[in-house]
């Protein structure tokens, strides 16, 4: 049976954009041969017409101007690869709209327009795809909607921004400073246009609302998942966490027990023998767990080119195969449906360093705090400094968030704590 002609635009030839073309032309064959499907990468659009060409494309298929996609009625599937919010957004709609199948890799855009823009393909009988926004090349969306249907999912645990955990890793393994570590990391590809959204989390917990919303099987709007980067993260972070037993990561933590729900997004003391710490440079895992089930883990390259382009390519394979499209089970929305709470309080165990004066009385006061708040302590260990301060460290027992928030409040106001230095929660 001859394979079946799809043509594809791709909007914005960069880092994702050119892997998906490389992919759609390279593997063009094995694809006819082994999905047979005939893409055809007839439009794209972008800024740089001749950086195009460079790589391959014809002139003529090269234009900026977005209606010759949106008018183009022999274009089936859209991939969108330039990223941000506009005009992307609006290319989007405008394509949802002629009633064309968009696949993109723009967590940001799905993660703040998604109740925008399914309302729209659903009404057009449009497909809208987004494996790629979430954990580049690792199938975890399919994972959650084509793999997992028979379980309640309880908990996700996920390194979900490969830009951060090549950091971190950097910083662990080869003691590089965290200005070094993110300029190799923005060379090979992974670090968003501006550092800011991987290393303040925002990519996370824009991946972390399209996930746990998935698993969930409810909204989970991104403004409503806590976050914290790794900016604050030191050098002596990372060698008190390897003393104890840790390695630090940026996780995204998703969990739900009946109709209460925690997201959350900041840098966790991961125990070494917990598979998420072998984690490693770009790569990135999410841990699952379903009621029947139980646990599964998928691990991939979470970022670059060649991961997030095979990515979207088995998207337009997906599209391209069906006849109707289907969306999601429940109504997306910018705020958490009726009956759900996502909670701003949680619990677990804490490391704490903070600097204070060397001299008798301190630790007990700062003990005595820690205790009046409900903080039980697991471990005290306290390193001479230089002059007359000392840094304190302190692993607790499991505690609230809101109770070891108000301690810190209290002992930051106490004569001889210099500062809090660090406060890191531990899986
Ligand atoms: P990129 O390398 O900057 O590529 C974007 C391309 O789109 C560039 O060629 C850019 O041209 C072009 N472009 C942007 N705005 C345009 C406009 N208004 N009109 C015409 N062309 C425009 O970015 P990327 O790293 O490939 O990321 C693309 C998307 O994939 C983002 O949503 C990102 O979050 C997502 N993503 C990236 C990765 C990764 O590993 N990099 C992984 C997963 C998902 P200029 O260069 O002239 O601006
Ligand atoms: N900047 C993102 C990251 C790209 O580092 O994970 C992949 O989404």
């Amino acid at each position: 049976m001859a394979a079946k002609k799809v043509n594809v635009a791709i909007l914005g030839l960069g880092t994702v954009g050119g892997g998906t073309y490389d992919i759609l032309t390279q593997n063009h064959d094995m694809i006819v041969r082994t999905q047979g499907l005939d893409f055809c990468v007839r439009r794209v659009l972008d800024r740089d017409r001749d950086r195009v060409v460079a790589r391959g494309v014809s002139p003529d298929a090269v234009t900026c101007n977005i209606d010759d996609i949106v008018n183009d009625k022999e274009i089936d599937v859209v991939v969108e690869t330039m990223g941000g919010v506009e005009p992307a957004g609006s290319f989007i709609a405008k394509l949802l709209e002629s009633g064309k199948t968009v696949v993109t890799a723009n967590k940001e855009l799905i993660g703040k327009c998604w109740h925008k823009l399914e309302p729209i393909a659903k009404a057009h009988g449009a497909g809208l795809y987004f494996e790629a926004s979430c954990v580049g090349g690792v199938p975890i969306i399919r994972t959650l909607n084509e793999s997992m249907q028979a379980n309640h999912i309880c908990e996700l645990y996920g390194i979900i921004n490969g830009t951060t955990n090549y950091i971190l890793t950097k910083m662990t393994e080869e003691g590089l400073s965290y200005e070094t570590a993110l300029r190799e990391a923005q060379q090979l590809g992974y670090a968003e246009f501006n550092p800011s959204a991987d290393v303040d989390g925002f990519d996370a917990v824009y991946k972390l609302a399209i996930l746990s919303s998935l698993a969930f099987h409810t909204s989970i709007p991104y403004t409503h998942i806590y976050r914290e980067g790794i900016t604050r993260i030191t050098a002596d972070d990372i060698k008190s966490a390897n003393e104890l037993g840790y390695v630090v990561k940026l996780l995204a933590i998703g969990r739900r027990e009946g109709n209460r729900i925690e997201a959350r997004v900041h840098p966790t003391f991961v125990p070494k023998d917990h598979p998420l710490a072998s984690v490693r440079g770009a790569f990135n895992a999410v841990l699952l767990t379903g009621d029947f089930v139980d646990d599964i883990m998928l691990y991939g390259r979470g970022a670059g080119a060649r991961p997030t382009g095979s990515a979207i390519v088995s998207d337009v394979v997906f599209a391209a195969k069906r006849k109707t499209h289907e969306y999601t089970d429940f109504a997306v929305s910018d705020k958490p449906d009726a009956g759900m709470e996502i909670a701003d309080d949680f619990t677990s165990k804490y490391y704490i360093a903070l600097t204070a004066c060397d001299r008798a009385g301190v630790l007990a006061q700062v003990a005595k705090i820690l205790g009046d708040c409900g903080v039980s302590i697991g471990t005290i260990l306290q390193k001479e400094g230089k002059g007359e301060h000392a840094t304190i460290t302190f692993l607790t027992h499991t505690a609230s968030e809101k109770a070891v928030t108000e301690a810190l409040a209290r002992i930051e106001k106490l004569e001889y704590v210099r500062s809090i230095d660090s406060l890191v929660r531990c899986l």
